[in-house]
């Protein structure tokens, strides 16, 4: 295998979900990683030790490596833009965690400069990647649902009071946004790549029971643009533990529902004459995963050096990652404003 073929990678952001990033890339043969940046120099050096890699504690250092050709950011969501824009700049890839910005705004200028910079952007959504999803997404691009009637995307998650507190930018509405912006927007994305463009979004948010800025309860009705419904409920507030989180899709001719933990478990998969079809699914499907972190970082990862190496678009582009984004500030401005929102959103 040449250099050209191994893709070099760079980690910024050692924190809780950095592992599932380098992790993914040293199992993959065509990937090789390079280093790794905190600015808490202790974290990066301990990531760093575990594969023999370069430590930094500032990412425009990281960001000068000629070896490195794809940055993936872990940093809290509030730096995500700025970071991803410096690094489209220093003619690096950019792999970018969910959220990939806090506003429109910088989204939209993140996606700008990597276009202008001739750079590829992928956002990390990896339950795309779930293989309950994927059956899912086939089923659905086969046009076996019929017409589309309605979803709906729940999470019923436990995040407690120690886990925001473990960082200043949790919960925050500049750095994290609540549980829509940060747990529930994964499966905000697969109920909108399931349904298709939303027309008008009405939600309410509430703060109830943790001390932090923003929401840990939030719900919203939608309505999309080819007549289907949908309903969204995300709760960190779960008593005791993680309960589920699960995405329902039906359709004249179909019902399907993914719940488990993560969107990893087919629940219901209903369609005409698919009695033998759902024996082999539930006999082969995955379990749960040990996280809800999930399966997918190693495959959406996987999908990034095709594109860079096909010269092709990552399968959650930056296009794709802006579309759950919208859909959660549309629920926060329906929430200031009492009103039902109209899409596309007119940020204040
Ligand atoms: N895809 C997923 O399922 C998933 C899961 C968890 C977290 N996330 C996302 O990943 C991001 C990080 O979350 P986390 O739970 O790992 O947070 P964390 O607080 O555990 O880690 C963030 C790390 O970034 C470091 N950091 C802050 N600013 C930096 C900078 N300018 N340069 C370099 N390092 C910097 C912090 O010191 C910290 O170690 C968030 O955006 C979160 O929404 C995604």
């Amino acid at each position: 295998m040449t250099a050209k073929e191994k893709l070099g990678f760079g980690v910024i952001g050692c924190g809780r979900i950095a592992p599932k990033h380098t992790e993914s890339i040293v199992a993959l043969s065509d990937a090789e990683l390079i280093a790794v940046c905190d600015v808490v120099p202790e974290k990066a050096e301990s990531l760093a030790q575990k594969y023999n890699v370069e430590a930094y504690s500032d990412y425009q250092e990281l960001l000068q490596r000629e070896d490195i050709d794809i940055v993936t950011i872990a940093t809290p969501s509030g730096s995500h833009a700025e970071i991803g824009i410096a690094a489209a700049k220093a003619g690096k890839h950019v792999m970018v965690e969910k959220p990939m910005a806090m506003t429109l705004a910088e989204a939209d200028l993140l996606i700008k400069t990597c276009r202008d910079c001739g750079v590829k952007l992928a956002v990390i959504h990896q339950n795309r990647f779930n293989k309950s999803i994927k059956l899912l997404r086939a089923a659905l691009e086969a046009g076996r649902f019929g017409k589309l009637t309605h979803g709906q995307a729940t999470i019923r998650w436990n995040r407690n009071q120690e886990y925001y507190d473990q960082a200043p930018w949790r919960g925050t509405k500049l750095q994290d946004g609540g549980v829509l912006m940060n747990q529930s927007i994964h499966n905000i994305d697969l109920l909108q790549w399931m349904l298709g463009e939303v027309d008008t979004v009405f939600g309410y948010t509430a703060t109830a029971l943790r001390q932090i800025e923003m929401e840990d309860v939030g719900t919203a009705v939608l309505k999309f643009k080819n007549g289907a419904l949908g309903l969204i409920e995300a709760a960190a507030t779960i008593y005791p533990k993680n309960i589920e989180e699960t995405l329902n899709i039906f359709g004249e001719t179909g019902s399907v529902i993914v719940g488990g933990i993560a969107v990893n478990r087919i629940e219901v998969w209903e369609f005409p004459d698919s009695e033998e079809e759902k024996k082999q699914i539930f006999a082969a499907q995955e379990s749960d995963p040990p996280t809800v972190y999930g399966f997918g970082h190693r495959e959406i990862i996987e999908d990034m050096i095709r594109a860079v190496k096909t010269n092709s678009s990552p399968a959650v582009s930056g296009e794709e990652g802006r579309k759950a984004l919208e859909i959660v500030l549309a629920i926060y401005k329906s929430q200031q404003t009492g009103q039902p929102v109209k899409l596309p959103l007119v940020e204040d």
